[in-house]
């Protein structure tokens, strides 16, 4: 059975304006991008072969893949060019007490 919860990821202070930083959830990387003070976390493979997202570019509120570079709508997680027509996998995010938390899922035994 999967169950939700809501991860603490960091301080918001970590990620600086128009910045994209990796953290290791539960043995999954996360990237969490902030957009103008607006926070956005993204399983950091892209969904185009799996590279990860953090070695590409933030322009604004469009996130380019390094690899073959796919661009993404950061706010949707839409893609905007040819290379993929998959769009980003999104965390839903939650900001409380300046600490940034995401939701996620794991799976449960038993
Ligand atoms: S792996 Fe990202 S564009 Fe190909």
């Amino acid at each position: 059975m999967t169950m939700k919860e809501y991860v603490k990821i960091a301080e918001t202070s970590a990620i600086l304006k128009n910045q994209m930083q990796v953290f290791n959830v539960k043995g999954q990387e996360i990237l969490v991008v902030n957009v103008d003070g607006t926070f956005y976390a993204f399983d950091n493979k892209c969904p185009h072969m799996g590279y990860p997202l953090f070695f590409g570019k933030l322009e604004g509120d469009t996130l380019i893949c390094g690899f073959h570079n796919a661009k993404f709508n950061v706010k949707t997680g839409t893609p905007l060019d040819q290379v993929t027509e998959k769009p980003l996998r999104a965390f839903p995010v939650k900001i409380k007490n300046s600490f940034i938390f995401i939701e996620f899922e794991s799976s449960a035994q038993g």
